[in-house]
């Protein structure tokens, strides 16, 4: 039974790992891979993950292939596991109707509005002249979001007038996140903590994963600009089961249950962007997909298999299994590109020297250029270490880093601190 990957990030290459460790998983193959998966999977670099034609044809000659894991979330929302689908082939992840959860931030609030599920105060605007009024008697800070997909880059947090009316003609008139932006969401700024609670979920039964943190600024101290993740740790201090019991009757559950009435069963990774305000939690977004880099500290700290768990999803009998977690910690430094998140050069030698036995090197922006490992993106490794608690992890993942080296190299010193 072999199982085919879409992705090839650091999310994909920790889906990999847990995936080999299944004894049903047979061959891995991954579409398109990076250095780091093709360790553990037959990558296929010719295909890109919006090729879908190419991906089902690949499907159909490989008659081994049991399962596609659909990981990112253009696919995703572009209806990789319908396509695949209707083709007869058994995909894991949500089909573009219940994808857009995540695809479209307005359709996110409309649900979350209708079904009493807790989330910051907003307005939406289609047309400019009226966004541009509001943005101008309103209170600061304040939060604009562009509705589409928009690389993690479409939220801009506005500390006053000068800078919310940029932001609002940035996305509405010169189009910096092309149609993304024909839509806006201005939502309230909410303070508080930020967890990050993935749920594995076929419809009937929602399954919450251990919880993670992820720190989203480029540079220490929470200061430079906004990063797809730059490091992550779990568990959360914060999230204690109390309020873990909160969330599963007042967000996990409710949601589920919205989208099934809604006719948009979903089905795969639901994931729940909070912020633990002194209010309770409420969701700031929902991901149709495992996050990345939470995946890469949560998935080593799960004891149930993983392809199990994904048949599972797909039969929708999910109420069948047992999902069992480590009791350890968890932590992911992401090492970046000098210049991430914006420009950077590409194809710098990766030297790494010997490293203990249990750190995990989960690659995302990698490849090899003649036999050489080299940069191949703004994220380029996420050094990984367990540990009895998240300083041990934290202690382990550092002193690793110390035999890590390219060019331009950066990380976060403080991932796991602030907890
Ligand atoms: P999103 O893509 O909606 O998760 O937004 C990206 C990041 O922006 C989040 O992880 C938060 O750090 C921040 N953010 C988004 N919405 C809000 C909000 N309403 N209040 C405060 N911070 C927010
Ligand atoms: N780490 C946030 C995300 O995957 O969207």
């Amino acid at each position: 039974m072999s199982v085919l990957v879409i992705g090839g990030g650091g999310r994909e290459h920790a889906i990999c790992v847990a995936l080999a460790k299944s004894p049903k998983t047979g061959k891995l193959y991954c579409i398109p891979g990076n250095a780091g998966i093709s360790q553990v999977a037959e990558c296929v670099p010719s295909i890109g993950v919006m090729e879908f034609e190419k991906i089902a044809q690949f499907v159909a000659a490989h008659k081994d292939i049991t399962m596609t894991v659909v990981a990112p979330d253009d696919p995703l929302a572009a209806g990789l596991v319908d396509y695949l689908e209707e083709r007869g082939f058994r995909a894991f992840g949500p089909k573009a109707n219940a994808a857009i959860i995540e695809g479209s931030k307005a359709f996110s609030k409309h649900l979350m509005t209708k079904y009493g599920i807790p989330t910051a105060e907003y307005r939406e605007f289609t047309d400019y002249g009226e966004a541009a009024e509001y943005v101008k008697n309103a209170e600061y800070p304040l939060v604009v979001k562009a509705d589409g997909l928009a690389l993690g880059k479409g939220v801009i947090i506005c500390q006053n007038v000068q800078e919310g009316e940029e932001a609002v003609r940035e996305m509405m008139v010169d189009k910096k996140f092309k149609d993304a932006g024909n839509k806006i969401i201005v939502e309230e700024f909410l303070v508080g903590k930020e967890v990050s609670v993935l749920c594995f979920t076929d419809g009937q039964t929602i399954v919450p994963m251990v919880s993670s943190q992820d720190h989203k600024r480029a540079h220490d101290n929470d200061e430079g600009l906004n990063t797809g993740g730059m490091g992550t740790f779990s568990p959360s201090k914060v999230y204690t089961p109390q309020l873990a019991d909160e969330v599963y009757r007042d967000i996990i559950l409710p949601t589920m249950n919205a989208m099934n009435s809604e006719g948009r069963p979903f089905k795969g990774v639901l994931y729940f962007g909070l912020m633990i305000t002194k209010k309770g939690a409420k969701v700031l977004e929902y991901n149709a997909r495992f996050g990345d880099p939470e995946t890469q500290v949560v998935l080593p700290r799960l004891k149930t298999d993983l392809y199990e768990i994904f048949d599972a999803i797909i039969d929708t009998r999910l109420s069948d299994i047992d999902i069992q977690w480590t009791d350890d910690a968890c932590v992911c430094v992401i090492l970046a590109s000098g210049g991430y998140p914006e420009s950077y050069k590409k194809g710098v030698p990766i030297t790494i020297g010997k490293l203990p036995k249990d750190i995990v090197l989960y690659h995302a922006g990698t490849a090899f250029k003649d036999g050489q490992l080299v940069t191949s993106g703004g994220r380029v490794i996420g050094v990984t270490a367990k540990g009895k608690d998240i300083e041990e992890a934290r202690k382990k993942a550092y002193d690793a880093i110390k035999n890590i080296h390219f060019d331009g190299m950066f990380y976060r010193h403080d991932i796991g601190i602030k907890l």
